[in-house]
This record gives C-alpha cells, sequence and structure tokens, in this order.
C-alpha cells in the first residue's frame, strides 16, 4: 500500500514570530517538571507541602515582580531560567521553547524571552 501523507505544504513553518510560548503547554511542562512539588499555584491545581519556603505563585509573583522592578513576565523568566534561593536554574534542563511556554502558564498570556534573555535577579529578601 502507498502511504500519502498529504497535505504536508504547510509544515514545518518556524519563523521566530511563531516561536511564542503558549500557556497550554506551559501547563505540562509544569507537571513535568514539579514546580507544584514546592509552590502552591491555583490554575496549576498546586498546593504547596506545608512549610514550603516557595512564593505562592498566586499571592507573591507580582508583589515581588513589583519589588524587583520588572514586568512580571520577565520576572518570571529570570527566576525559571537562573534560579533562586532554593530553586535551581531550569535554564540548561529545559529547552528555550519550554521556559518560553512555562512562563506564559504562569502569567496566563503569550511569552517569548527577548533576544538576549533576561539579567539574572537576586534572591528576594526573606518575608
Ligand atoms: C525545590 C523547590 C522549588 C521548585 C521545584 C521550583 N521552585 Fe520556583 N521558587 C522556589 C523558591 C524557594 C523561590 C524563591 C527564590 C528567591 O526569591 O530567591 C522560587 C521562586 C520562583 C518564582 C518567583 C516567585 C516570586 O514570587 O518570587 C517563580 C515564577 C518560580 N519560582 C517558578 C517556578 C517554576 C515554573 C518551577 C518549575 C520549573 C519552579 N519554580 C520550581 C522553589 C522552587
Amino acid at each position: 500500500m502507498l502511504l500519502s501523507l498529504g497535505n504536508t505544504g504547510s509544515a514545518g513553518r518556524t519563523q521566530p514570530a511563531e516561536r511564542a510560548g503558549e500557556p497550554a503547554r506551559g501547563e505540562l511542562v509544569w507537571v513535568t517538571s514539579g514546580c507544584g512539588a514546592c509552590h502552591a499555584f491555583s490554575k496549576a491545581g498546586s498546593k504547596a507541602p506545608k512549610g514550603s519556603a516557595a512564593p505562592n505563585l498566586d499571592r507573591y509573583l507580582l508583589p515581588h515582580a513589583r519589588r524587583a522592578k520588572l514586568p512580571v513576565e520577565l520576572f518570571a523568566f529570570s527566576r525559571v531560567y537562573w534560579g533562586g534561593r532554593g530553586m535551581s536554574a531550569y535554564g540548561s534542563a529545559l529547552s528555550e521553547q519550554e521556559i518560553d511556554d512555562l512562563v506564559s502558564f504562569v502569567v496566563g498570556k503569550p511569552f517569548s524571552a527577548p533576544p538576549g534573555g533576561v539579567a539574572r535577579v537576586p534572591p528576594l529578601p526573606r518575608r
């Protein structure tokens, strides 16, 4: 039998503009990376274990981004990429696409890292 795959004409569109992160894919990355083992985040249905040192993302992400003087998506990207006190860096464990997807999920809108990346945000003072 001859296998015809048909319709391959639209495959392989990989212009950079289409590489934007996607929240739905990011939720999968959240689960497979185990982010919910430390962070409470209601959108993911994640409840952090008692006494976890990781910020509850529903409550603290925005105020912490403000304190770091960064738009929330760049703050989240920096933390995921470089890590922080008590959080490992995911910059080499995950692909650029996975990190874009993850940040898109966390902030709730499509995100793509800027070409030069984002500088490391120093750990925040303890609450
Ligand atoms: C081992 C526990 C742990 C895991 C696993 C972990 N984190 Fe974190 N995360 C932390 C801690 C602790 C901080 C605070 C770091 C600091 O301020 O220096 C943090 C900070 C953050 C922040 C900034 C939040 C804020 O309010 O300051 C984001 C966003 C974040 N993590 C996302 C993620 C994502 C996405 C994953 C999964 C890839 C993940 N984390 C996995 C412990 C963890």
